[in-house]
């Protein structure tokens, strides 16, 4: 199986500069134009998806110098994600869609609807990335006073899933002769009606849509807690993780594989991408002073409100020049992400400016940095050595980072075997090496 790689699509990159550049994209807020270019530029690189991260609500109203700035994670003005992938799916061929949606805000009849949608417009290639919300406040956009406290969110994540995979088979393969002939447009012992009674939902189904052509679109899902990797084990079938270093992804690679045999299912049903943002020049000084000249774009201020939002704790109240503080050893934070930087900046002995500097390019978690050959070797280290069973890119400045991966990089994975040359399957399930789910007519 060839190593797997999304694109990142985020129309700002990764790093916190990236709009600033001068090789970033003018008016980069809800710009076609540019998404068009973004999606022709990852599939003519063969890459396997396009991946859409995505909340609602806009964030940081508190931290004035960020939200001015913004960062590439706020998305103050984007599209809204499955209709954007609606229309890329009109100008691509062969690569994956994948958009996030919450199971805290959202219904899944809603979601199953949307996502079988996608994945007829684009001839089975849409993928849904199941998350519960990163972002407290986006609770006061659905008629709420606060965010639905995590072990209830994944409660009804998990019975969201299984509602969304039961709608998605409330009809067999074969239910829509649409016979002039005969007069037969649906076989009508060819539905189920899901009939789900459960604590969050019910939903009574079908699903007005035939089944997806891929069965189910594939299932992301992206949470490192213990209920999120049991989410994960249990439903999805990507899992979109971040980590700081090979040995902490080598173990979060094992601890997620090793808990899908209590679902019945087999490691290789789930795949591990990790977020990596990738520096490359045509020499590792050029991606280096491309590193530099992006951080220089970022005022201390800035940097530390974006250290804070990570960190779900208001870092302009320590000392800019002194460690980054432990918190009594008691810090969970919003997100597993939280966490992944508090380990990295006391392991390393990091300051609070130091580690808001370090975090800059990371919203896609890790960093590889060189020329094409060492972008190369570490992206291979990390997949051979069952780090991750692909990655998902981000760009630093867009479009040019990842044109300047698909043109660099993405040959020297080619010819060491690591990659495709060619779209093997006509949809994503396929590509990704997925089985396609029967439908419970023939199950
Ligand atoms: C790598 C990664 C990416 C995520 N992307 C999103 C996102 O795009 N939108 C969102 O609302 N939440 C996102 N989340 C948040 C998760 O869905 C989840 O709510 C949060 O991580 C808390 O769960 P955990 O403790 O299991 O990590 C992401 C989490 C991780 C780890």
């Amino acid at each position: 199986m060839p190593m797997i790689l999304a694109a990142n699509a985020n129309a700002q990159g990764s790093h916190v500069g990236e709009w600033r550049h001068p090789d970033a994209w003018d008016k980069p807020a809800a710009n076609i134009a540019n998404a068009v270019r973004l999606a022709q530029i990852a599939e003519a690189g063969k890459m396997d998806l396009l991946f859409l991260a995505d909340g609602n609500g806009v964030r940081n109203l508190d931290k004035p110098d960020l939200f001015a700035a913004t960062s590439p994670s706020d998305r103050p003005g984007v599209f809204e994600p499955v209709t954007l992938l609606s229309a890329l799916a009109m100008v691509t061929r062969h690569i994956g869609l994948v958009a996030t949606t919450t199971t805290t805000y959202d219904e899944p009849f809603h979601v199953a609807r949307r996502f079988a949608s996608l994945d007829h417009i684009s001839g089975g290639r849409a993928g849904w990335n199941l998350v519960t919300t990163s972002n407290p406040g986006d609770a006061l956009n659905f008629s709420r006073e606060e965010h639905v406290a995590r072990p209830t969110r994944y409660e009804r994540a998990n019975e969201f899933a299984e509602v969304v995979k039961g709608l998605w088979d409330s009809w067999a393969d074969d239910a829509f002769p649409q016979d002039k002939a005969s007069g037969r447009f649906l076989h009508p012992d060819k539905v189920h009606a899901l009939n789900h009674k459960g604590p969050h939902f019910q939903v009574a189904g079908p699903l007005n849509a035939p089944r997806p052509p891929q069965g189910h679109p594939v299932g992301f899902s992206a949470g490192q807690s213990e209920t999120g990797k049991d989410l994960a084990a249990r439903h999805s079938d990507c899992v979109f993780a971040i980590e700081g270093s090979l040995p902490a992804a080598q173990t979060l690679y094992a601890d997620i594989k090793g808990r899908l045999a209590k679902y019945g299912r087999a490691p290789d049903d789930l795949k591990i991408l990790s977020g990596v943002t990738i520096f490359v020049g045509e020499t590792a000084q050029e991606a280096e002073d491309l590193a530099g000249a992006l951080d220089d774009l970022v005022p201390v201020a800035v940097g530390v409100d974006y250290l804070s939002k990570m960190m779900g704790q208001d870092m302009k109240r320590y000392p800019l020049d002194e460690p980054m503080p432990d918190f009594d050893g008691r810090y969970a934070g919003p997100t597993g992400i939280g966490q992944a930087i508090l380990n990295v900046a006391l392991e390393q002995g990091l300051t609070v400016r130091q580690t808001s500097r370090r975090i800059l390019p990371q919203m896609a978690g890790n960093m590889f940095k060189g020329d094409p050959i060492q972008v190369a070797d570490v992206m291979e280290q990390w997949y051979r050595g069952q780090g991750c069973d692909g990655f998902m890119v981000a760009a630093p400045v867009v479009p040019t980072g990842l044109e300047r991966f698909t043109r660099l990089v993405i040959p020297e994975l080619q010819r060491r075997g690591l990659f495709r040359t060619e779209y093997e399957g006509r949809t994503l399930r396929e590509n990704l090496g997925l089985k396609r789910p029967p439908d419970r007519f023939s199950r």
